[in-house]
Formats: C-alpha cells, structure tokens, sequence
C-alpha cells in the first residue's frame, strides 16, 4: 500500500508539471483540494489499468485475489502448503435453506477443511432469498478448489470472500504504526526561499544555505531517534524574540487559559525565553509527559493526509528553520517560532491534544473530500479557531497565537464571529494571503470536541479505527474479533474502576 502512495505522489507531482507547474500550496486546505483533484485523475487511469489486468487473470488467479491469503501465494508448492488458513464467504442462495445442504457437501469432500462457523439471514437481493456467512479453515489448495465449486453451484446468486482483517483496497493507504510515519513525508512544491522570488530569504543566500542544512535534519530523521539540535544565529533569535517580547504581552488577555497555563511552565522547564529559542527535542520531551504528543521535524508543508495522519499517533510535525529576519511579524509559511509559540502550548494540553488526535484518526483512510473537509475544520480551530472560556472569548488556533497582528484582528470587532458548528465550518471558503474575514467561535471547548466527535462519526469508512497506546499502533476495527479484544480492554478497565471505587467507599467508612 505505501508503494501505492508513492505511485499516487508521482502522479501528481507529473500531474502538477504538466499544468505548468502552477500548483503552489500555501496552506493544509490548498492541498488537500489539489489532492483530491488530482486523485480523481488517478483513480480513473487506475481503475482501467486495473479492469485490463483482471480481464487477463484466470479464474484461479482471480479466486487466489479474492481469498487473500495471509502469506499470499508464491507459487504452486506454496498453494499447497498444509498450513491451514481461514476463510469466510458471504454466499447468497437463490432458493430456500434446503439447498444449504448440497452448498455444505461441497465443503465435506474436502478432508482439510473445516467448517468453523455458519449463520444465515433473508437477503435483500432481488432473485435470492438467503445470505450464509460462513467461516472455515482449509489449506489453501482446498479453499481454491472449494470457492470455484461453489462459484459454478446452481444454487448460489453469488459467493462474496470477506477478508475479516484487511482494509478493502479501494481505501488509500494510511500508516498504521507509529514508525509508519517515516513514510509520511510528502512535501508539496510551495513556498519555499530557493524557488519563490517573493519570498523574502529569495536573495539571502546565507539564509538559504541555512535553511537547506536545517532541512537535511528533517529528511534523515526516523521514528526513534533523538531529534538534532540547530545551532541557531543572532539573527535567528532576534526575529524569535521580537515575536516573543509583543505576543508575550498580549497572551494573558487574549489567549486561551489553557495557553497561558502551559507557555508558564514551557518558560520554566524549556527554556522558552525571549533570548533562547528552545530545541524540539527537549519540547517534545515535555509534550509528552502533559499530553502524549510529540513534535517530529518536517521541513516544510506536507500534504493535507500525511499531515493529518501524524495527529492520530499524536505526533506534530514541526518545522525547525526561523522565518526570514527582514520580516519578522509575517510569515509565508510554517516556521518554528509559529509551532513553538502558537501550537506547542495548546497540543501540551491534554484535552486539546485529544481534539487534535481525534481529526487525526476521522483522516486515516477517509476519501479526498472528506479530507479537505477535515482540513478545513482543523485550519478553522488548531489554526485560526476561537472559544469561548467563562464568557470571554479567546484564541485556541496557533495562527493567532504566533501572530501579534491577527490575534488582534481575530478579537476585535473588524471581522465576523460565526458560532462554531462542524458541518457549516467544514465547507467554509478561507483566506492565505491575509486576515481572516471570518472566524468560528466554539461555544466551549467541550461543544467544540463533541460537534467534531459526530462530524467525523458520519465520515463514511468501512471500519473504525482506534488508536493503542502501548504499541503506538491504530488498531483497524472492521470485524467481530477485533471488537471483542476491544471489549475486553474496556472490561478490564471498568473493573479497575469498580476496585478503586471499592477502596474509596471502604476508605471512607474507616
Ligand atoms: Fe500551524
């Protein structure tokens, strides 16, 4: 599947070349919309390619695709290998269960094969009037010769295989463990010093050489490894603290408290100071330990999914490199004194960081216009959104919160105030190149989290996704075996519950 998304990446990257190289991103929403395009380009050239290569398949071949066995299928010993493998096959019978029977003998001629599970139900197919799911075990030789019997039977309308733990291929591929995310690298051409004359480090050659060594830091990192330190310059840090010294003042009365409370402690246990510009590793460090989320350096903007998937593994890619001196209070793109000061504080916030994971997890997997869909909500609230807190609205989004000028603009009455409602938000036109016009305000942080909880339950995906803790894993919930592990987790939390309730009630009574 990651090769997929290599193929689908160079695609639009020719795709972007033949349109005169015109597609330059500026924000996570630009992507995403140019993903989506693209991609609907793709799939078609795809989908003939791929309807060319089944009409040359066999029908072994065809049934060997279907069945998905777990090793695959080398070759012809493999095929007959005695390891057995499960299988389950949604068969619709045309006529009544009496031809259940003569379905089930096809299975007892085979003596390696045995039948696990069976349960029927009326089927809603015009000319058939039951569906049998039914789970067996066989070798894979046995499965072969067993779903082409049944593919030729009388009796059947069809005979469908379920793969119980695989997502179907239709779904685009998404990382499912943590280190997966090596592979999420994807930047976009945008706006970038060596290849943009508007960009104001375009004719500073000391500032391009820097950037490109800061980048080389990002492209050899891997999930695992301690993020390297960048010696930054004097003027690095003058740009860093012109920023610092104005939104320092302005935080404590138009920040979110949640902000405020962290950038406290970040001052105290980071070395966050207007002098010192602290390095992501020992902030990500910190992150940890509030949060569970961590920054990993990225060096510039990626597309809208893979930036979206490194959320569901609570994980911020960062850029490391500093804006360009001359312009300190604007920057065209992402840099570290935005992430630093603008996200870092928020994502520290457990609640916040569960907000942002769960835009994450509606990503994994979801179609093009749902992630633009999703692009938009997160540019509306982690970038740009505001809350209210105890009658006083304030700034959640780090656009606003490394942006002297627009964390202003942002409370003041120039711009509309919309009240936060996911689906509207979801589809709002947004402004790059200057101040918002419009911003959403979430009726507390609490509505904010439930209104995206249900948007993103009504994203249409064939499986749920959650994410493990311990094996930094998203755990791919598709079938009945894997909601029972999940049960099984909740049960033995609950318990641990009741038991501390116990303690607490007898400790009481003493
Ligand atoms: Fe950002």
């Amino acid at each position: 599947m990651a090769e997929a998304a290599k193929k689908r990446l160079a695609f639009q990257k020719s795709y972007s070349q033949e349109h005169g190289g015109s597609w330059k991103h500026r924000s996570l929403i630009e992507d995403a919309k140019f993903e989506r395009l693209t991609n609907a380009e793709y799939e078609k050239v795809e989908k003939e390619k791929e309807r060319e290569r089944r009409a040359s398949l066999s029908e072994d071949e065809e049934i060997i695709e279907e069945l998905q066995f777990r090793n695959g299928v080398e070759d012809d010993e493999d095929l007959k290998t005695r390891e057995l493998q499960k299988c389950t096959l949604l068969l619709t019978l045309r006529d009544g269960l009496g031809s259940l029977s003569r379905i089930l003998r096809i299975f007892e001629q085979h003596a390696r094969c045995s039948i696990l599970h069976i349960e029927s139900r009326q089927s809603k197919k015009t000319g058939a009037l039951y569906e049998v799911l039914m789970l067996f075990e066989a070798t894979k030789e046995a499965a072969l010769i067993i779903v082409k019997a049944l593919k030729q039977s009388s009796a059947l309308h069809d005979v469908i295989s379920l793969n119980e733990s695989t997502i179907p291929n239709s779904v685009p591929w998404f990382p499912t463990h943590i280190s997966d995310l090596d592979k999420c690298h994807h930047l976009l051409t945008k706006f970038e010093p060596d290849l943009d004359s508007n960009h104001p480090g375009f004719s500073d050659p000391i500032y391009r050489a820097r950037r490109t060594k800061v980048a080389e830091i990002a492209f050899k990192y891997r999930w695992g490894q301690t993020i390297p330190e960048v010696e930054y310059t004097e003027e690095d840090i003058r740009t860093w603290g012109v920023v610092y010294r104005k939104l320092k003042e302005l935080f404590p009365t138009h920040a979110s408290k949640r902000h405020v409370k962290v950038f406290t402690l970040l001052e105290k246990e980071c070395g966050y100071s207007e002098n010192n510009i602290p390095q992501l590793e020992t902030v990500s460090n910190f992150m940890k330990k509030k949060s569970g989320f961590q920054l990993r350096p990225v060096a510039g903007l990626l597309s809208a999914r893979d930036f979206l998937a490194s959320l569901a593994f609570r994980v911020f890619q960062c850029t490391q490199y500093v804006r360009h001196g001359s312009e300190p209070d604007h920057s065209p793109e992402p840099d570290c004194v935005h992430e630093l000061l603008g996200h870092v504080p928020m994502l520290a916030d457990a609640e916040f960081a569960q907000f942002s994971q769960d835009i994450g997890l509606a990503s994994l997997g979801a179609a093009d216009d749902d992630i633009e869909k999703l692009a938009t909500l997160y540019w509306f609230t982690v970038e740009f959104g505001l809350c209210n807190e105890d009658g006083q609205v304030l700034a959640i989004g780090a656009g606003l919160l490394s942006s002297f000028g627009e964390l202003m603009h942002a409370l003041s009455d120039v711009p509309e105030h919309r009240p936060f409602v996911a689906e509207t938000t979801a589809v709002q036109s947004y402004q790059d190149q200057d101040y918002q016009p419009i911003y959403f305000v979430a009726e507390s942080f609490e509505d904010m989290k439930e209104r995206m909880r249900k948007f993103a339950a009504n994203i249409p995906r064939p499986f749920e996704v959650r994410f493990d803790p311990y094996t930094q894993r998203i755990d791919v919930l598709n079938n009945t075996r894997d909601l029972q592990t999940v049960t099984k987790t909740m049960r033995e939390d609950v318990t641990k519950i009741h038991l501390a309730l116990n303690k607490m009630t007898c400790g009481t009574v003493r």
